[in-house]
């Protein structure tokens, strides 16, 4: 099947301010990211903490406006169009926060929660909104009792039900999920993974999965993006680049996952330190300060992204 979402050279960028309120510069948080998303599929994005992912999933659902670039989602170009333009096609493009129980208003009944996108974005009678409402509860999970309980009254996975129930109400077609299992007991993670595949599967959803867990990604995608300082450093199918990752960046994150047994994958390529300050990135490869690989061309001359002969693509000059 074809693309559902295409990004083009996609920059979004935060304003630093000094202490007396003059901006002295820019946060490039997403710094050009191109990649497709093909209908249907799950693409994991992940990354140290801090290297785009938040931002570069609310850029797509239209929470932060792009400094440039283009995003194509189903065949129309959404990051020139106005607010109130923007809304109607976005409507199928929906970005589930990472804490859904802070998007909850805490003294509305999750009845009310569910059913008032419905009021917002279609022209559904007060019935349809009831039955539709009833239909995703259940699909979600929950019981229709909780339909006049407040969020506070719910556990955080039923929490996080809510929120995704919220979402579905509007019939996307592309969820951007924001580290969905973070915070949930390792138990509840497994059952809320679970439905979101299931959900996939009755709502005909393709799913843009952020996490900064590998072992979730792995589990849950056909497709994965590795970012470092708002770049993709690699891109591919998930069990290549698990198997055989070509950037250096990714080689050492996989290092750092423990396996089960407590042994480490390999331990060749640690990771050490932190990423270097977002507004002041080296110059050339942005990973070159904590790369084993780095040398004089790294410095001089940032790595695109290229296409390497297994199909991974990677932004490294070393990387083959
Ligand atoms: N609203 C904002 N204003 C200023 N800087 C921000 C804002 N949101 C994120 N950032 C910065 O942008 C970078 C990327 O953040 P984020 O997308 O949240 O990363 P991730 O989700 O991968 O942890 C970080 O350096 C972060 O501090
Ligand atoms: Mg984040």
């Amino acid at each position: 099947m074809g693309a559902i979402l295409e990004l083009h050279d996609l920059h979004t960028r935060f304003p630093i301010y000094n202490a007396w309120g003059r901006r002295t510069g820019w946060l490039r948080a997403v710094d050009g990211v191109s990649l497709t998303v093909t209908r249907g599929d799950v693409l994991g994005v992940v990354g140290e903490s801090g290297c785009g992912k938040t931002t570069i999933g609310k850029t797509i659902a239209g929470i932060h406006a792009p400094a440039a670039g283009s995003i194509r989602f189903e065949g129309h170009d959404i990051s020139t169009l106005s607010p109130r333009q923007g809304r109607a096609f976005r409507k199928g493009l929906q970005y589930c926060y990472q804490d859904p129980g802070a998007s909850l208003d805490p003294h509305w009944r999750i009845g009310r929660s569910l059913s008032e996108p419905l009021a917002i974005h279609t022209g559904l009678s007060r019935t349809d909104r009831h039955a539709r409402v009833r239909e995703v509860l259940a699909a979600v999970g929950l019981p229709e009792g909780h339909l006049t309980l407040y969020p506070h009254e719910i556990s955080g996975g039923q929490q996080r039900r809510v929120g995704l129930a919220r979402i579905l109400m509007v019939q996307p077609s592309l969820v951007v999920l924001d580290e969905p299992t973070s915070g949930l007991d390792v138990s509840v993670q497994a059952i809320v993974l679970r439905l979101f595949l299931d959900l996939r599967e009755r709502f005909g959803l393709t799913y843009l999965f952020i996490s900064h867990d590998l072992a979730v990604v792995r589990l849950m995608s056909q497709r994965i993006a590795v970012m470092y300082l708002g770049r993709v450093v690699e891109l591919g199918v998930t069990e290549q680049v698990f198997v055989a990752p070509r950037h250096p960046y990714t080689r050492s994150l996989l290092a750092a996952v423990p396996v089960v047994g407590g042994r480490r994958v390999s331990t060749d390529f640690a990771l050490e330190g932190e990423p270097p300050d977002p507004v002041n990135k080296p110059t050339g490869c942005a990973f070159r300060t904590r790369c084993e690989r780095a040398e004089a061309r790294c410095a001089a001359e940032e790595p695109a992204l290229r296409t390497l002969a297994n199909g991974i693509q990677a932004a490294c000059h070393f990387a083959e």
